[in-house]
């Protein structure tokens, strides 16, 4: 039977770039899920309603999932859906709820994931509404649902016995048909559109060795049954590939802090020829080679600079998008290929509007993630795929197809130092304090380098003219090094101060240095700059990537 609840708004309801993230316990009190996901119907209902519309639903398997996605189901029912289609086991990755999307004409789908936050009772639960194009939901319609939260007085669900998430096949909520997927079925079709799979059969027969790390994360399902089932890579080669409520109590964050077991065997002496990892919900990637870590931002532009070599991409790539922390090497490829390279704020949505303008094929940041227009979110088991057909094609390691690279297009060394849970009133206080210094630096010099500019990054959607202003300090030196400055908009406690940090070395006989070595200077610089160390108390970074 529908019902009809009645409730009261709840305070901080704002979904940020990548939905609303919060404490579980948070999520689990009162009405906190059904007030949300009540606001998302409210904000995106057309005038004709629901009627003969499909929604997905699917999360990265962490704690609490499993109800939310009870809650989820009985509110589409009552809110006039027709159809829902739910990953088996309630599990779908953020890439593959895309694909389904996408593939099966929906109206769109609600994602439960914190990404790469830590899960668990005590952990993070996060809820995100992408809309029929596969992508997260523009900003106007966040702050529409946003909007909904201030004033909502009721929601609409159904009573009856939770849907069976465990068997494939259809159920019924009321007039609402329940369809349990297979979660892997279609991206693994998608998979297999875009890349040479009969190629990288050859490169696993001929000995290659991956080790993939799924952190207890939503792409162990996913890995297993592409890399090990389809592809014949050794049995094992997928690390820790069963998804846990907890992640096993780690931090599905796929970098060198959280996979350092992962990068570790890779520096080792039995490293195997890739070693990989993705995040809690699947779209973030960590790629490095044989002794040889490759930073997120030259991930990038190697992807660029070879995509051609996967039969997706033969026809060549027509453009690409970078994050504005993202490190310029994408640019130097963009330019040798003569394709633009736009430089956008943090944040996957924001290239939603290009890939679907057609104006780029290629997109990443720094932040581990990389994707193209086959769907609209970062995809971490896809950049896998793309390294190995170019592995394949190239018959070379890692750390060649890395050099030939920066001796083609130079190196950028590249870091970012992360200082968490920050007060957040010292963090905003550096960071105005900052931006105040800059209108006066442009022509200056600093540590004898000339600064060429320097301001807070703004953005205009050159698709919709839409502007995105206070996305970051920048400033930029004559010889191509770069100190960017922002506060991280996905935290969960007290405020994350991100410093990104590159020095561009066009010298090959330079291009082996340790990274954190070829950028001291410049990380004494940006410390001095902003008084990170004086104003916050941190002697050390709290990550450094
Ligand atoms: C972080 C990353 C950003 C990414 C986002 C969602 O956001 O820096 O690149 O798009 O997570 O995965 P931040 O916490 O910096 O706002
Ligand atoms: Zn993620």
């Amino acid at each position: 039977m529908k019902r009809t609840v009645a409730t009261a708004p709840i305070a901080g309801m704002k979904p940020g770039t990548s939905g609303l993230r919060k404490k579980v316990t948070e999520f689990a009190a009162g009405h906190y899920l059904p007030n949300f996901v009540q606001s998302v119907f409210d904000a995106v209902r057309p005038e004709s309603g629901f009627a003969g519309q499909c929604l997905v639903v699917g999360g990265d398997g962490r704690f609490y999932n499993l109800e939310a996605i009870q809650v989820v189901i009985r509110m589409a029912a009552a809110n006039g859906f027709a159809r829902v289609l739910v990953g088996q086991g309630g599990i779908l990755s953020t890439p593959a709820a895309s694909c389904v999307i996408r593939q099966h004409a929906a109206f769109g789908g609600l994602i439960l994931s914190a990404s790469h936050n830590p899960g668990g009772p005590d952990g993070d639960f996060g809820i995100k509404f992408n809309g029929a194009n596969g992508g997260p939901a523009a900003e106007k319609v966040t702050d529409a649902i946003h909007a909904c939260t201030l004033k909502i007085a009721e929601f609409q669900t159904t009573d009856g016995p939770d849907v069976d998430l465990s068997r494939i096949g259809r159920q019924w909520v009321e007039a609402m048909e329940v369809e349990v997927i297979d979660p892997v079925a279609d991206y693994l079709a998608l998979m297999q559109r875009l890349f040479d799979f009969d190629a990288l059969r050859r490169l696993f027969a001929s000995g290659f060795t991956l080790a993939f790390d799924a952190m207890h994360a939503v792409t162990g399902p996913y890995a297993h049954a592409i890399f090990e089932r389809e592809l014949g890579a050794a049995p094992g080669s997928v690390r820790n590939g069963t998804p846990l409520p907890d992640f096993g109590g780690h931090h599905p964050d796929p970098n060198r802090v959280h996979a350092k077991d992962l990068y570790e065997l890779l520096m080792s002496p039995q490293a195997p020829d890739l070693g990989a990892a993705s995040d809690g919900d699947g779209d973030r990637n960590l790629i490095i080679g044989r002794g040889l870590f490759v930073a997120p931002s030259d991930s990038l532009a190697m992807l660029a600079a070879n995509a051609h070599l996967a039969p997706a991409y033969r026809a060549g790539i027509v453009g690409i998008a970078r994050s504005m922390p993202t490190s310029g090497a994408a640019d130097r490829v963009a330019q040798a290929l003569g394709v633009p390279c736009y430089e956008t704020p943090t944040g996957w949505k924001f290239f939603g509007n290009l890939l679907d303008a057609g104006k780029v094929t290629l997109c990443g940041e720094e932040s581990a993630g990389t994707g193209s227009d086959h769907v609209r979110e970062k995809d971490g088991i896809w950049a896998v795929l793309l390294w190995l057909n170019i592995l394949a094609v190239r018959r070379q390691s890692v750390r060649q197809v890395a050099h030939e690279h920066w001796a083609r297009f130079g190196r950028n060394y590249y870091t970012r130092h992360d200082h968490e849970d920050l007060d957040s009133a010292i963090a905003q206080g550096l960071m105005r304090d900052l931006a105040a210094q800059l209108p006066s630096l442009p022509g200056t010099m600093l540590d004898g380098k000339v600064v060429a500019m320097a301001d807070d990054f703004s953005y205009v959607d050159p698709i919709d003219g839409s502007v995105s202003s206070g996305q970051g300090l920048r400033i930029g030196f004559a010889d191509g090094s770069r100190i960017v400055y922002r506060l991280s908009g996905t935290g969960t406690s007290g405020a994350t101060l991100r410093v990104y940090i590159e020095r561009f070395e066009p010298d090959a006989s330079l291009h082996d240095q340790e990274t954190q070595a070829a950028l001291a200077d410049l990380v004494g610089l940006a410390d001095r700059l902003a008084g990170i160390r004086e104003r916050t108390g941190r002697q050390t970074p709290s990550v450094i990537t």
